[in-house]
């Protein structure tokens, strides 16, 4: 009679016996740093660190960019969005090794020789915070926001920029800030 046991010997045996043929993999530490090249705001790094680090670690506490925020660590509040290839991220949720060969953009850059980027300039006019905890998280979020085109409606607008929270609730002068941009950026583009 074939019982679970012995139908299941053959198997067993046999990866066993694959086992007994592989040559064991070295143990890696994960601490161990590696040496990774990453590009911020147009410069490059050659960073040694564990690999378990998170881009927002690495930019603050390795690069001291420190305008990515960190409020939960947890992916839950956008507070430490950037951009990736133009595409907004978490960096809490991104492992530093994920952003090697993609351009990373931070609040950091976007003023240019001393101009605002018309969605800094929209949220000053339109007193789009108050503490500005969530604010370089927003705007990053929110010319991503524009760039994809889910900022064509309010409802829009408040829909594509649900992961990014404020505490001090200045929502509505957001959805103003990011239509005066939105119109800023298009007049921008046909140049
Ligand atoms: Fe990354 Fe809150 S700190 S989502
Ligand atoms: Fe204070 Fe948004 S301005 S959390």
């Amino acid at each position: 009679m074939v019982t679970a046991s012995t139908a299941a010997a053959p198997v067993l045996e046999g990866a066993s016996g694959a086992r007994a043929a592989a040559t064991p993999a070295a143990a890696v530490d994960p601490r161990k740093p590696v040496d990774i090249a990453l590009n911020v705001n147009g410069r490059d790094h050659q960073l040694a660190f564990d690999v378990r680090t998170s881009l927002l670690d690495l930019l603050r506490e390795r690069l001291g960019l420190t305008g990515a925020k960190k409020g939960c660590d947890h992916g839950q509040c956008g507070a430490c969005t950037v951009l990736l290839d133009g595409r907004r991220v978490l960096a809490c949720l991104t492992p530093a090794v994920a952003a090697q060969g993609r351009e990373i953009t931070t609040i950091e850059s976007l003023a240019n020789d001393g101009a605002l980027h018309p969605m800094q300039q929209a949220f000053i006019d339109h007193d789009a915070f108050q503490c500005g905890y969530c604010t370089p998280g927003q705007i990053l979020s929110a010319i991503a926001c524009v760039s994809e085109g889910h900022a064509n409606s309010d409802a829009d607008i408040r829909e594509y920029m649900s992961g990014n929270l404020c505490r001090c609730a200045a929502y509505p002068n957001i959805v103003d800030a990011v239509k005066q941009a939105r119109s800023a950026m298009k007049a921008a583009s046909t140049d």
